[in-house]
C-alpha cells in the first residue's frame, strides 16, 4: 500500500450491522456469502505461505533468555495475520513504533479487548444503557467506533485502488493471493455496509480468540517438557532447517502429535464455555420442557473435565487423541461451536495456530515461568487469568 490518504466513503457508515449479532434470515444472507472464502480447504491453504512468512518474522523478532509476557505479543501476531488476510495490509505490529501505547495497532488491540469485556456486562442484568449511556456502554461504543473507522479507512483505500488501476492494486499488495475483502468487494450480493461490518467482525473475532488459545498452548508446552520434545521432533522432521517453509501437505498429514496437542488444549481450555442458541421451538431436554425463545448454553468445558467422559480428565494428555482406544463422543470437544453457525474461520484459525506452534517450538525451547496453575477468567470468552510469562531458549539443532 502507498502512504496516500483517502476520503472515507460516506455510504458505508449507514446501517452497519455485522454478522456476529445478527440472527435469522439477515444472518443467513450474510453468512452464506462470506463462508465461501473461509470454509473451502483449498482457499484456506492458499493463505498458508503468507501466514508462515509473518509467523516466521514474529518468532524471529522475539528476544531469547529474558522473561516475556507472551499475551500482548500474541495479540500483535494475530492482529497482523487477521489484517493481512482480511485487507491485504501490513500494519507492522512488531515494530518499536507500533509497540507505543498510542499507535494504531496498540489502540486496535485495546479496542478488541474492550469490546470483548464490555459485551457481557451490557447484555446481562438491567440493561440501563438502553435508557442512558452507562460507563460500560460508552467504552463499548468508543471501542467499536474506533474499529469501524479503521475498517472504513482500509476499505476506502482498497476501493480507491480499484478505481485507479485494478492491475496495479494487485501488484502493490503484499499477499500472494487476493484478500477476503478483495473477494467480498467483487460479490454483487454484498453491499458496502455489509463489507465494513465484516471487516470489523473479523478483526474483533480474529485477535483475542487465537491469542488466548495460543497462550494456553504455550502454558501446556512449558509445563509438559516431554510433550514439547515430541512436538519439536515432529517439526524437525519436515523442517530440517529452521527457516524451511511449512508446506500445506505436511500440515495436513505429517503432524498428528501437534494436532493432538491443540485438540487437548481445546478440551481443557476452550475460549468458549459452550454453544449458545435461542430456541426456535419448544424443546425437551432430559425431560425438562424448555419454551421457544429461551437462550440455552451448552456446558462443553464442564463436560470435558468430567471423569465419566475422559479418563484422568484434568491431566494434559495429547496421547489420548493419537491412539484412541475408546470412542470419544464427537459432541464433547467443540471449541468452534457446531452446525450452520459454527466459527466461520475455523480452518483458518487452526492453520494459523498450528503454524505458530511449529515455528515457535522449532526455533526455541519454551520454559514456563508463570504460576503453575494457570486458570481462566471469563470475560465474554475465556482468557488466561495471569500473565503468560515464558523464557525462550534458542535452539541450535
Ligand atoms: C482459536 C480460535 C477461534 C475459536 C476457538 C473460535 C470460536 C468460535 C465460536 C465458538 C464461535 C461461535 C460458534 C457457534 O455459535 O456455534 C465463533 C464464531 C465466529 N468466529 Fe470464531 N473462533 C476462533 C477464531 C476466529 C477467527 C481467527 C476469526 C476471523 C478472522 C473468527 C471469526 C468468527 C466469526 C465471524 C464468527 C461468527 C459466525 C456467525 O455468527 O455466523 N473466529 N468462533
Amino acid at each position: 500500500m502507498t502512504n496516500k490518504t483517502y476520503k472515507p466513503i460516506p455510504i458505508i457508515t449507514k446501517n452497519l450491522v455485522p454478522i456476529i449479532p445478527r440472527n435469522g434470515q439477515e444472518w443467513w444472507r450474510l453468512r452464506s456469502e462470506l463462508q465461501k472464502e473461509l470454509s473451502v480447504p483449498k482457499n484456506v491453504r492458499s493463505f498458508l505461505m503468507d501466514v508462515d512468512d509473518i509467523t516466521n518474522e514474529f518468532v524471529n523478532h522475539l528476544e531469547s533468555d529474558i522473561v516475556i509476557n507472551m499475551l500482548p505479543e500474541l495479540a500483535r501476531l494475530n492482529l497482523e495475520l487477521t489484517c493481512l488476510l482480511t485487507f491485504d495490509v501490513r500494519l507492522n505490529s512488531f515494530s518499536i513504533e507500533e509497540k507505543h501505547p498510542n499507535s494504531k495497532t496498540s489502540r486496535l488491540i485495546r479496542a478488541t479487548e474492550t469490546t470483548n469485556s464490555c459485551i457481557l456486562p451490557t447484555d446481562q442484568g438491567l440493561q440501563l444503557w438502553r435508557k442512558f449511556e452507562t460507563p460500560t456502554y460508552k467504552r463499548l461504543r468508543r471501542a467499536q467506533n474506533f474499529m469501524e473507522n479503521v475498517a472504513i479507512d482500509l476499505i476506502s483505500e482498497k476501493i480507491s485502488y480499484y478505481r485507479e488501476d485494478r492491475q496495479q492494486q494487485f501488484s502493490a499488495g503484499y499477499m500472494k493471493r487476493s484478500s477476503l475483502i478483495d473477494e467480498y468487494l467483487k460479490n454483487p450480493n454484498l453491499d458496502l455496509s455489509d463489507i465494513v461490518g465484516v471487516g470489523n467482525d473479523l478483526m474483533l473475532a480474529g485477535v483475542d480468540t487465537t491469542s488466548y488459545t495460543s497462550s494456553f498452548v504455550l502454558y501446556y508446552l512449558g509445563r509438559y517438557p516431554e510433550v514439547q520434545k515430541k512436538v519439536f521432533e515432529e517439526a524437525k522432521k519436515f523442517m530440517k532447517e529452521k527457516y524451511a517453509p511449512i508446506e500445506g501437505d505436511a500440515l495436513r498429514t505429517d503432524i498428528p502429535y501437534t494436532r493432538a496437542v491443540l485438540k487437548e488444549v481445546f478440551r481443557l481450555n476452550p475460549i468458549s464455555v459452550g454453544i449458545g442458541r435461542i430456541l426456535n421451538k419448544d424443546t425437551v431436554f432430559s425431560s425438562y420442557e424448555v419454551p421457544k425463545g429461551t437462550c440455552v448454553v451448552t456446558q462443553n468445558m464442564v463436560a470435558c473435565r468430567l471423569e465419566k467422559n475422559f479418563s484422568d480428565p484434568l491431566e494434559f494428555k495429547p496421547e489420548r487423541w493419537v491412539n484412541r482406544k475408546n470412542a470419544i463422543n464427537p459432541y464433547l470437544v467443540l471449541p468452534f461451536g457446531h452446525g450452520m453457525r459454527a466459527c466461520i474461520a475455523r480452518r483458518m484459525a487452526e492453520q494459523n495456530i498450528l503454524v505458530f506452534i511449529l515455528r515457535i517450538v522449532r526455533n526455541y525451547e519454551v520454559k514456563w515461568i508463570g504460576r503453575n496453575d494457570m486458570n481462566v477468567r471469563t470475560v465474554l470468552i475465556n482468557k488466561p487469568d495471569q500473565p503468560v510469562n515464558v523464557i525462550l531458549k534458542s535452539r541450535n539443532d
